[in-house]
């Protein structure tokens, strides 16, 4: 009989609990995932009709999805949202917007630069839950899969062929950054 190995996490005096680190991870993954819809329906408000609108209308409702099975597990464990939900819903549809004003090249750009941080960001909770929380591992593996076709998406719409792509993604990288460090605490 074999005996698969259960990864255990090594606590460290001063972790936070594991019921602590759950909350947490659900009140930010569901603020980004709703700044993730908020990006995409600027981008299909001003880029809706064009011929790339199909594909970022696909993406959008893969967002939906995600952002929905969010809701479901936040209200199921009693977390609240972030407090932050009503600046989310500005700031990211600021976001989508202004970048495909400048053209579906930028607003494929600003989705590359945001998916790198968000798959580095799941794949950072699916190392560390391992074999524990089964249900929304699955759900995190699911959900970077699809983000990976999004990024691969806007790199096939030559998105890093922009000029000025390193200071985009540069900069939407901090402030994804900082979206996640803010939406973990408040
Ligand atoms: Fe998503
Ligand atoms: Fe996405």
């Amino acid at each position: 009989m074999t005996t698969a190995r259960k990864k255990t996490r090594q606590r460290l005096p001063g972790d936070i609990s594991h019921k602590h680190y759950v909350a947490r991870a659900l009140r930010v993954d569901h603020a980004g995932e709703f700044g993730a819809k908020q990006i995409y329906a600027g981008q299909l408000a001003v880029l809706g009709k064009k011929p790339v609108g199909k594909t970022i209308q696909h993406m959008a409702a893969q967002e939906e999805e995600h952002w929905q099975a969010f809701e479901k597990m936040l209200r199921q464990r009693r977390v609240r949202p972030t407090a932050l939900m009503p600046f989310w819903r500005v700031a990211g549809f600021a976001l989508g917007a202004g970048t495909a004003m400048l053209g579906p090249r930028a607003a494929m750009a600003c989705t590359v630069a945001v998916e790198e941080v968000i798959i580095d960001h799941y794949q950072k909770q699916i190392e560390y839950l391992g074999d524990d929380e089964v249900e929304l591992v699955r759900c995190l593996k699911k959900f970077r899969d699809d983000e990976d076709d999004h990024r691969a998406t806007g790199c096939d719409h030559d998105a890093t062929t922009l000029p000025y792509y390193p200071l985009l993604r540069g900069a939407i990288r901090r402030g994804c950054r900082l979206a996640i460090w803010l939406s973990e605490r408040v």
